[in-house]
């Protein structure tokens, strides 16, 4: 252990130690006042009961319903239950070790660890050996981030599965479940997976930062120690480093890691700008906020197992070329697959310098692949490779102007939809005259009445833009169903815009 110890690194610039040992903040306890300004460690009383102030933010909301100590709906958000007996102190395991002395406020340069290597030279590790590893209690842990739409509508909403290691190198781990977002509406969840994260494609979110093991064991009990970390953080096929203040307690044998300020997470950074567009428009709001604040709070307990393996990021695909078929009117790209452990590739594409927006998900060993599109414009593609949920770096971009080949297209119709449909033009096949008693059938079998209501009104209006029947039913084959298109084309375009213009326009 003492080699891992003096070999962690972190990379954390500088560690402040804050004099919040357990007795002192006990005694400076006092009556809680809500709206007060607290901060991070400060302790207060309700009903006899004590409580310490995790994240100033919350700590001083008015609001008594989400925050007040103990009793509203969210306070362990904000406080944690402390115990002030007289003697708790002696109660708590004393963890006092050689070198623990490491004394308030003092600076440590976290690059070199030097003093605190040289603190702890003489003492094993007091929470881990090479064997164990502290793992994320999901019952004790949560992570929230906040969203707000409408310009000043803000909504917090968490994930209900992580899951998180701390490996005796101070190797700290987790990863999200993004298919477990939970905004308390089931269709937003739905459509947050679908849309915004593609969970389908790219299920988690990992974050990964070290933390130097030698700091951790001079913590003491109860003591707060505010750390900021650089880390990793990938999302949505993309990696971006991130700073986190972060706060950490030992408390018993467990480890409490929580952020003392949001984590801001801009989403174009991670290619989720398209993603919050297209829920915009599916939400018919009028703005998404595109910077989300980020807060967790994790509990770490003492497992008897070595950490789980990280997974290995797969080699990035290289050489993407892309060329134009105009037999079969198709884009054609085809990449060299480097990697040996990928699960599959992830195949995006833009418009000019708009969002990226995943075109397909492909298997193992994929090489190339064919699209199509109607957008007469330059279209950029990229592709990358994903062991299970770690995916790989990005390849080369590679670039088309479709102006050259595609020219007589319908009101330059731009299909923002993530998967670009075939162009065979309906109004060929349809010989027979378009019927809106059978479109009204397949209003209610396509799922249109799902998204459209049965008056075409809500949650989504139809009537945006009063189209003709040609413009309508080409709309209808080249754009819905949503997410779909290609499963209404031809005749049941038609008569569908046949029924929507009789019976709802
Ligand atoms: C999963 C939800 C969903 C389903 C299912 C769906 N739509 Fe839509 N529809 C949308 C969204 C979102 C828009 C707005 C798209 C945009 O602004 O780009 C829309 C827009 C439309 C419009 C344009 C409305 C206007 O006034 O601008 C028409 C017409 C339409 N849908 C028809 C249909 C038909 C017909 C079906 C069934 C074949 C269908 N939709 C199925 C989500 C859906």
């Amino acid at each position: 252990m003492k080699k891992t110890l003096i070999q962690s690194s972190i990379s954390a610039a500088i560690l402040s130690f804050s004099s919040l040992a357990m007795a002192d903040s006990c005694n400076t306890a006092s009556p809680f006042i809500s709206g007060s300004s607290y901060s991070a460690g400060d302790v207060v009383i309700v009903d006899g009961e004590t409580y310490q102030c995790k994240i100033a933010g919350w700590c001083q909301s008015s609001s008594d319903f989400h925050y007040r100590p103990g009793s509203g709906l969210n306070w362990s958000d904000a406080w944690q239950e402390k115990s002030c007996a007289s003697n708790s102190s002696s109660t708590i395991e004393d963890n006092t070790q050689a070198g623990s002395n490491a004394s308030e406020n003092e600076n440590i340069d976290a690059n070199t660890g030097n003093e605190s290597t040289t603190s702890t030279e003489n003492t094993a590790s007091q929470v881990l050996d090479d064997d164990k590893h502290l793992k994320l209690d999901m019952n004790k842990s949560h992570l929230r981030f906040i969203t707000v739409k409408k310009e000043h509508v803000a909504e917090v909403q968490r994930f209900e599965s992580i899951n998180g290691a701390l490996a005796a190198d101070g190797q700290l781990t987790f990863s999200i479940d993004l298919a477990s977002v939970n905004t308390q509406i089931d269709i937003r969840d739905s459509r947050i997976q679908e849309y915004l994260f593609e969970s389908a494609l790219m299920p988690k979110m990992h974050f990964t930062t070290h933390i130097n093991m030698a700091i951790i064991d001079e913590l003491q009990q109860g003591q707060l120690l505010r750390v900021n970390v650089d880390g990793e953080l990938e999302i949505h096929g993309e990696k971006k480093s991130v700073n986190a203040d972060i706060s950490i307690v030992k408390v018993g044998d467990e480890i409490n890691v929580f952020s003392n300020q949001a984590m801001i997470i801009k989403s174009a950074d991670f290619s989720l700008d398209g993603g919050i567009e297209l829920l915009r428009q599916i939400a018919s709001l009028s703005s998404i906020g595109e910077t989300v604040p980020v807060y967790f709070d994790l509990t770490f307990a003492v497992e008897n197992s070595q950490a789980p393996e990280k997974l290995a990021v797969p080699d990035a695909p290289s050489h993407l070329m892309i060329s134009w078929n105009s037999m079969a009117q198709e884009i054609e790209l085809s990449w060299q697959d480097n990697a040996d452990n990928e699960t599959g590739y992830v195949l995006q594409r833009r418009e000019a310098a708009g969002p990226w927006a995943s075109v397909t998900g492909l298997a193992e060993n994929s090489e190339s692949y064919s699209d199509s599109t109607d957008v007469a414009a330059v279209l950029q593609y990229r592709v990358f490779a994903m062991n299970d949920s770690v995916s790989s770096a990005m390849s080369n971009v590679a670039e088309i102007d479709m102006a050259l080949y595609l020219t007589d297209q319908p009101n330059g119709n731009d299909s923002n939809n993530n998967n670009a449909d075939n162009n065979n033009d309906s109004n060929t096949d349809s010989g027979n005259a378009a019927d809106p008693a059978t479109g009204a059938n397949l209003y209610a079998e396509m799922g249109c009445v799902g998204c459209h209501g049965e008056d075409g009104q809500s949650p989504i209006s139809l009537f945006n833009n009063v189209m003709q029947q040609a413009e309508l039913s080409y709309y209808i084959e080249t754009e819905m169903p949503y997410g779909n298109a290609s499963s209404c084309e031809g005749s049941c375009a038609d008569d569908i815009a046949s029924y929507i213009i009789k019976d709802f326009y």
